[in-house]
Order: C-alpha cells, then structure tokens, then sequence
C-alpha cells in the first residue's frame, strides 16, 4: 500500500523562509528528541542558509549546530539543502573544497543530501552526489521547478534522469517559489513515476496559497514524500502545516504513518519560538502573495528583498523591484529563481531601480553569469546585454569547476598564519566566506538580538515617547496630551558636506580597497570593492583627481551616502 513519508523543515526552511533563518540552536535543542519519536522521514536541519546564517548573524559555529542536533536526534535522518558545487555558498567552489565540505558534512551527522543546482546544470552537482553516495549517505536528486516558455515535463523529465543515471535515490521537486499547480503536480509526477523507478519528493511553499491543492494532486498521482512545517512555522512563504497534511491523508491508501497527537507536543513548544521570534515575522513573509504567481520571485527571496530594499532605505521601491525581476530574469535566458541566480537576479533588479537606468551598474555576478561561470542558461540570453557587460570576451563552454584552482590548502595556510585553526572544520568555513569568517573565529562575531515581541497598542499603553531618526540625527519626539510635537536633536553629528567627497551609493561592506592616498585616479577608475546584499560591486569614482584622504578600510561597513574618500 502507498505510503507517503512526511519531511519536517521546521529546523531549516520554515524559519530560513519565515525569520531569515535567524532561529538558535539554544531553542531548537530541546525538542529534538520529541521530533525524533515522530517517524518522520527525514529532519531537514541544516544547510542552505543556516550555514551563513550562523557566522553572519548568530555568532553559531554551524558545524557545532550539526553535531548537537545528532547527539539529540538518533532515529531520524538528518537532512540538508546542498547547493551542488555552490555548497552553501554563492558561487562555485573548487572540487578539492567540494569533496571534503560533503565529506565533513556526513562524517558531522548528515545523513540525506538534498542537491540542486540553480540552473539545474547537472555538471554542477556531480561532484558533489558521487561524493556523497561514495560516503554511503541518502541522495535527493533535486529539479529546480520553474515557469518559463523552455521549461516543460519533458525537459524536466530529460534531468532527472541524468539524476538518476548518477544513483540518486530519490527524485525531488524542489518549487522554491509555491509556483507548481494541481495540475502541474499531478503531469510532472506522474510522468518521473512513469520514466524512472525512483521514489519522488515535492518540496513547496505556500506562498500562491495553491499548495495543499498541488499537494493533493501530487499524492493522487503517486508521490512518495512531502515536505512540511509544523504549524506555528507554516504557511505563508514557508511549508504547508504538518498537522494538516497528517489528519488529511489519515486513513487513507496514503496515510503518513504519524501519529496527529504525537504532534501536539511539538507544535506546543515551536508556538513558544513564535512568540519569542514574533518581531521577526515581516508580514509580507507570513501572508499569502499572489502576486508571486506573476513575479515568480521564491519566498525566502521576497524577505531578503524586503530586508535589503529596507536597509538601502529603498522600501518604497518594493512594487518597481518585483516588476523589474521577469525582466532580468528573461535577459538571463529564465535561471530558476533560487539560490544564488535568485540573489544574482534580484539584486542586478533592485540596482537597474535604484539607479534609476537598466544596468548601468552590472554585478560582478551577473557578467560572471553571463559568461557561463555559473552554468548553462537555460534559454538564450540577452545580446546586447552580454555585449554591454562583457564585450567581446566569448562565454566559456567547460565545466565551471573545471577552471577553479585547488583551494582548501591556501585556506589552511592563511588560517594558521593567523592562528586560527582549531579544527579542520574551520578551513572549510573559512574558504566558504573569508571575510566573515575570519571576524567569527576570530570571536569579534557578535550575536544579533532578538526583537521585543510586537505590542499591540491601545489608547491607554500606546508610548509618548519616541526617538525618531532623520538623515542620520536622533530626534527626541515627545507626544504631549494636548496633541501637539517637541522635537530636541539627542546628538549634532550633522555630517559635513566634504568638497571632492566619493560617497557610497548603497549601503554594504568594503572587501577590497583599490588605492591608496596620493594616487591619481580618472572619473569612472574602479576605487574600491563594496559588497552589497551579498554582491560584489565596483565602486567607481564620480570625477578624476588625486586621492587625499581615504576613510574605509578593507572590512569596514559603510552606510549609504557614507564619504568613502577624498578626490582633489
Ligand atoms: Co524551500
């Protein structure tokens, strides 16, 4: 009789999807073991973005976060999201890193690789599945489900079975955006049952509010494994509730096998985290946007979006972002919108805004891309961009990885050069974000707070005290009863306008730093290197002149307007 085998995401993608991944390990630990009494298939606890997350934001050794969660968990399978030969990074990886990141990965405690590739460019993940099925883990062969005039059953189908003709053990559809329909469901998993004898995984969100209907057809047409969020963690841009799904196939030739009061506990406990991490949940994440069904943007892309056009102090610029998104997309011949072509795309949209004009500032990532660095395009791409942005320079038609210098041993040196390795673990984190990295071991990493709950204020709790923040200034804001204003300036740091001042444009951190007082540079020289929203942007001097003074460092945050550097 078919069974339908249920995978929780609590531990990954619901809290990646819904808090930007900011939940701690502290809060995790002490439900393990009654997630582990479940008779889930599998736990999807790591990778992805918790991996940066953890460095970035939560000064969390993630290595550490994988290794309690398997003293805690001793049934279940760990699971985790695998970018292919991006790892659970940005961008291609030497092989030598690949193999021992996998390697380490299993030797740690995970048990099931999910692996995808974002432009479902198999050459991208073979390294990385035979590393992993060499150390005898659980493979998920991963389709990264789009829409798009060349994406069809067919070619879907044509994939998976290159996935399969590499040993995966299963096939998942992996609809990181909640675009897939019933009937799409139901075509494209009847036609992987059909051509190939593997079990097959759906993997959505509930961003369109289509999903438990596509979940339904999925399972009349035969799926093998649904992923699912226990309830306070649900919905929205993150997974259908696990709770639901359960009681709705109870009974049936399609029964999970889980027990629905075995769940109460579990769903008791992860309602706590959501109050705790209540100012975390951006309502635009939490609620279902149909609008998705026209932008095709992915749920964990939209918060990011939302965060990033909020600290470019850009918030208004929301609607003119998602429009311009299909655009890029089309010129960039369709790439699935996932991690990193979801990054790529998204931030190349938010600069062709931003700047007011269409690639006026192309990304490193983008020229990179359209070169072939991250793979084959799907479709054709733009040729007037491709000239613009790269010239007469011809894409390469390789492998990308096969260009990419071994790496790991340059890692190794630099870390015991700054007396930083503790253990081999922490070569591969550093190798995966060098700059951030090397703040985290060297413990200056600090961890974010989490936000007071919202308060629902009322006419007799609602504060009369307020300071309030213009360009830079703190304002004092007193509510006085008769209904009027106070406003006192708390601080004078007015900042001065500087004559010949190179100011920054967005707001990011400086990773490389071009000149250096005295030099002569040439209105549009490239002065400095800012990564913004993850990206790496040249930053380009406005006038021609000879540096005076320089005011950033290589590591430095700048905030947007920020003096950068004095040209004279
Ligand atoms: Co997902």
């Amino acid at each position: 009789m078919p069974k339908v085998k249920i995978i929780e995401t609590a531990l990954r993608d619901a809290h990646q999807s819904l808090i930007a991944t900011r939940m701690r390990t502290g809060d995790m630990v002490p439900i393990l073991e009654e997630m582990d009494k479940v008779g889930y298939f599998s736990l999807e606890a790591w990778g992805g973005a918790t991996f940066d997350s953890c460095i970035r934001f939560l000064n969390e050794d993630p290595w550490e976060r994988l290794r309690t969660f398997k003293d805690h968990v001793s049934k279940t399978p760990l699971q985790m999201l695998l970018r292919g030969q991006n790892l659970v990074g940005y961008k291609h990886y030497a092989d030598d890193f690949v193999k021992a990141f996998v390697e380490k990965s299993y030797e740690n405690g995970v048990d099931v690789f999910r692996i995808f590739d974002a432009l479902n460019d198999s050459r991208n993940m073979e390294l990385s599945i035979k590393t992993a099925k060499e150390q005898g883990a659980y493979v998920q062969g991963t389709i990264s489900y789009t829409i798009s005039p060349v994406h069809t059953i067919e070619k879907y189908v044509d994939f998976a079975k290159e996935l399969a003709a590499m040993e995966c053990d299963a096939i998942t559809i992996k609809d990181m955006a909640g675009l897939i329909s019933p009937q799409v469901a139901t075509d494209l998993v009847t036609a992987l049952k059909d051509e190939l004898d593997l079990p097959v995984n759906l993997h959505s969100h509930c961003t369109s509010g289509m999903t438990l209907m596509s979940y339904q057809a999925a399972v009349s047409a035969g799926v093998d494994m649904l992923d699912t969020a226990i309830s306070p963690f649900s919905g929205g841009t993150a997974q259908p509730p696990t709770e639901s799904v359960v009681a709705a196939l109870e009974s049936t030739p399609y029964d999970t096998g889980i027990d629905l009061k075995a769940l109460s506990k579990i769903k008791d406990y992860f309602a706590g985290l959501n109050e705790k991490y209540n100012a975390l949940f951006d309502p635009l994440a939490s609620a279902v946007d149909t609008d998705v069904l026209i932008y095709q943007v992915p749920g964990g892309m939209l918060s990011n979006l939302v965060s990033q056009l909020k600290q470019q102090d850009a918030i208004d610029k929301y609607e003119d972002v998602l429009a311009e998104i299909p655009k890029v997309r089309k010129d960039l011949g369709y790439p699935p919108l996932v991690t990193p072509t979801s990054q790529i795309v998204g931030v190349q949209s938010v600069m062709n805004v931003l700047m007011g004009e269409r690639y006026k500032n192309v990304t490193k990532e983008v020229k990179d891309y359209l070169k072939g660095y991250y793979g084959r395009a799907p479709a054709e791409i733009n040729q007037d961009l491709y000239k613009e942005a790269v010239g007469d320079e011809e894409p390469i038609t390789c492998r990308p990885a096969d260009l990419l210098e071994p790496e790991l041993d340059k890692a190794r040196a630099k870390l015991e050069e700054l007396n930083l390795l503790k253990k081999d673990e922490d070569v591969l984190t550093y190798a995966m974000y060098p700059t951030v990295a090397e703040k985290f071991l060297k413990g200056e990493a600090v961890a974010e707070g989490i936000p007071e709950p919202k308060v629902e204020y009322t006419a007799s709790n609602i504060p009369n005290s307020y300071e309030v923040e213009v360009d830079g200034e703190v304002f004092n804001v007193k509510i006085l009863p008769t209904g009027y204003m106070e406003m006192e300036p708390s601080s004078q740091q007015i900042k001065p306008s500087v004559e010949g001042a190179l100011t920054s444009a967005m707001q990011g951190m400086i990773v490389k730093l071009k000149v250096k007082v005295g030099d002569k540079v040439n209105e549009g020289d490239t002065v400095a290197v800012l990564e913004a929203m993850k990206m790496e942007n040249d930053v380009k001097t406005d006038k021609s002149g000879k540096i005076t003074d320089i005011f950033i460092a290589e590591g430095d945050t700048v905030e947007k307007d920020d003096v950068l550097m004095v040209i004279e």
